[in-house]
């Protein structure tokens, strides 16, 4: 079989005749097919168990790979299977097969991880793997064939066979190259609210530089003529990440992001638009066509249906990546989602988005999986500890669960509409609900720019029109009884309740949503430890508490809870799943908790209050009216 291996055939030349010299140091020493790496282990990107910089190169005449077909999306379609035939001489359990994009990846292209005394041979991790053992009889034939689901991410393709394992693999065949029909295409719309109510953000990504060509969205309302609105184009380099591996295995070159501004939107219309790209020859690159609902105005009395989860995370539909073991949940939720989309009207996203951790090319993978979703409602994002923590990145915590992205991919890769990207947090109006969104990973303790946010945003809102106010961080500032929270004895961030809950209860939140643990659960309205209510299914009168919900199982690895439950927990449940809400009419909302793998609801509550019941005072939510005596 030929091998068109261009520029990485020289190199493996190179290197080979360095190893016959008698070069090379700790990066030549490969274990021959010892395969004791371990794999999908619970809750870590399944890419770093890949140890892509200890890869060895023996390139073996009598293995082989090849990837049909050669040509992806020539009608325009922005994923594809495709089909990868593979032989080895010698067949072993520790066999994989890596898809690399651009697909030619050799070690010139990028630096390797600190530390590394003669450099990798290969310094960039594949975006997607699977074992050769998949392939069922290749342990005995040595012959395998596996199908691979490829998204146009702006480059081409080739596919790796190594033995050895995840952990010190080596590379014995690389296969030819394919590619999308147009690999820098317009894809994977998302829409997010501007900063008023009557804009809609629209942001996609593609191959194409502002001075390449012009990005623009094409919309209007049905019946009447299109508008075309120029779009801003963003992108970011290596240097602008915080570390590995993001900066070293992990990088890939994110392309541009486009974001257009639709703006003096009219409440509850239908408005269709197009994304595209005007070349210099006046020809344009059509992205596909969709339609969205224009939000309410604030305090406007119509049907308002509200999606919040967190956690959600990836997944890949062709068993790659150790069979999606890494966010079991993600593709049911997507799925469940997409079936019921006609009844949701925005769709929040509260922290821990995808999981990359680093691995750029995971976000690419992300937007195209919620694409049927983002592409038609407002989807709003909360930032999380795998978006943003860093050391010495000026996040509130100091761990490193972002892989070294801190921030700078879910800044770029979403819209919100936040005053600073760097700090997450915003207000958001939609009809009869205010949405209060803060960042749990920076600092929101009494005397923080954070904490002055939290209290104009609950406080600036008139609640005889839109009386359902909701507060949303990622990590639990208000109420877990998940086994962590549990056993740090606090059942939340520790002094986040002691912080937050007079905000709170001055301004009567209705209900606060989190993710970070992995399951639901559901308090009684609750202030300071203490149930306001014995009711558990239908709530009128007074607030005299906040309602917490743990939303976090929208897909990663579920989270226990501790043994007992707490007096303030009123259900519990360790499955994937989200909560809808819909606001009726300035009286009446309905709680809903579906599972991800039915869409159905399995824990629910109603809200029916009138205006005075927020006036109304309850423990610590109005000044004392007396004045002090003088
Ligand atoms: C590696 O790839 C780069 C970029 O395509 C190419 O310029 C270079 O010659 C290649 N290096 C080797 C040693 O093959
Ligand atoms: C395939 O290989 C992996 C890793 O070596 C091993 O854990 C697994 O049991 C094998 N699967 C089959 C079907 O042989
Ligand atoms: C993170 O580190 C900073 C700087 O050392 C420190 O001020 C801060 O308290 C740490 N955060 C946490 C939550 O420990
Ligand atoms: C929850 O999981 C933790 C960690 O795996 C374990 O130590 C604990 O016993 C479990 N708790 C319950 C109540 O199952
Ligand atoms: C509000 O909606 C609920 C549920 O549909 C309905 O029962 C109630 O009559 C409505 N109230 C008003 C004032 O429209
Ligand atoms: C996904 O949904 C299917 C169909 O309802 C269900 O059988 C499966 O267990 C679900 N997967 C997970 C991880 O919950
Ligand atoms: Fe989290």
């Amino acid at each position: 079989m030929a091998m068109p291996l261009g520029g990485i055939l020289l190199l493996f030349l190179v290197l080979l005749a360095a190893a016959a010299a008698g070069g090379g140091g700790g990066v030549w020493a490969f274990s021959s097919s010892s395969s004791s790496s371990s794999y999908s282990r619970i809750g870590e990107q399944p890419l770093s168990l890949i140890g892509i910089h200890r890869a060895t190169v023996g390139i073996d005449a009598a293995a082989s790979v090849q990837a049909s077909p050669r040509l992806l999306g020539v009608k325009g379609e922005d994923t594809a299977w495709v089909t990868v035939d593979f032989a080895a001489p010698h067949a072993s359990d520790g066999d994989w097969i890596g898809v690399f994009s651009p697909s030619n990846f050799n070690a010139s292209t990028c630096p390797g991880p600190s530390g590394s005394d003669s450099g990798p041979v290969i310094c960039s991790a594949p975006i997607k793997y699977q074992l050769a053992n998949y392939s069922s009889d290749y342990g005995k034939t040595g012959k395998g064939t596996l199908k691979f689901q490829l998204i146009n991410q702006r480059q081409d393709f080739s596919f790796a066979l190594f033995t050895g394992g995840l952990s010190n693999p080596k590379l014995i065949a690389v296969s030819n190259k394919i590619a999308f029909a147009n690999p820098k295409a317009p894809v994977y719309p998302r829409l997010a609210q501007g900063k008023s109510w009557n804009e809609m953000t629209v942001t996609w990504t593609s191959g194409y530089d502002i001075k390449e060509a012009y990005p623009f969205v094409e919309w209007g309302m049905k019946w009447s003529p299109p508008t075309r609105t120029a779009a801003g184009t963003i992108t970011f380099d290596r240097e602008s990440l915080c570390g590995e591996p993001a900066r070293t295995v992990g990088w890939r070159d994110p392309g541009f992001i486009h974001t257009a501004f639709l703006t003096d939107l009219w409440p509850n219309k239908e408005y269709y638009y197009k994304i595209g790209h005007m070349l210099p020859d006046g020809k344009i690159v059509w992205g596909k066509f969709y339609s969205f609902k224009a939000p309410p105005f604030p305090g406007q009395k119509s049907l308002q249906r509200v999606v919040i989860f967190g956690d959600m995370g990836k997944a890949e539909r062709d068993g790659s990546n150790e069979y999606s073991n890494y966010q079991p949940g993600s593709l049911n939720t997507t799925d469940t989602l997409i079936k019921d989309l006609d009844n949701i009207d925005i769709v929040f996203h509260i922290g821990d988005i995808t999981y990359a951790n680093g691995y750029i090319s995971q976000w690419d993978q992300f937007t195209q999986q919620v694409e049927p979703i983002t592409a038609r409602v407002p989807y709003m994002i909360a930032s999380g500890n795998h978006e943003r923590d860093w050391p010495n990145s000026g996040s509130f915590f100091n761990g490193t669960d972002s892989g070294g992205e801190c921030g700078v991919l879910a800044e770029t890769m979403y819209y919100t509409p936040t005053e600073n990207r760097a700090n997450y947090w915003y207000k958001t109006d939609y009809g009869m609900f205010r949405f209060c969104v803060a960042d749990s990973e920076h600092d929101w303790r009494e005397g923080t720019e954070q904490y002055a946010f939290i209290e104009s945003c609950l406080a600036t809102v008139d609640r005889k029109k839109q009386p359902w106010l909701v507060f949303i961080a990622h990590r639990v500032l208000g109420y877990s009884s998940g086994f962590f929270y549990g056993a740090g004895g606090a059942f939340a961030e520790p002094t986040a309740r002691q912080s937050l809950q007079r905000l709170w209860q001055r301004h009567r939140v209705d209900l606060a949503f989190y993710g970070h643990v992995h399951n639901y659960e559901r308090t009684c309205p609750v202030y300071d430890g203490r149930c306001a209510s014995p009711e558990r299914s239908r709530y009128s009168g007074a607030v005299g508490g906040t309602i917490h919900a743990v939303v976090g199982g929208g897909g990663s690895h579920l989270s226990n809870f501790t043994a007992e439950a707490p007096p303030w927990s009123v259900y519990r449940e360790m499955d994937y799943g989200f909560v809808k809400l819909t606001a009726f009419n300035y009286t009446s909302l309905l709680y809903e908790y579906r599972r991800s793998s039915d869409g159905e609801v399995h824990d629910s509550f109603t809200v029916h209050r009138e205006y005075r019941d927020v006036l109304a005072c309850v423990a610590d939510s109005c000044p004392p009216t007396i004045p002090p005596a003088t």
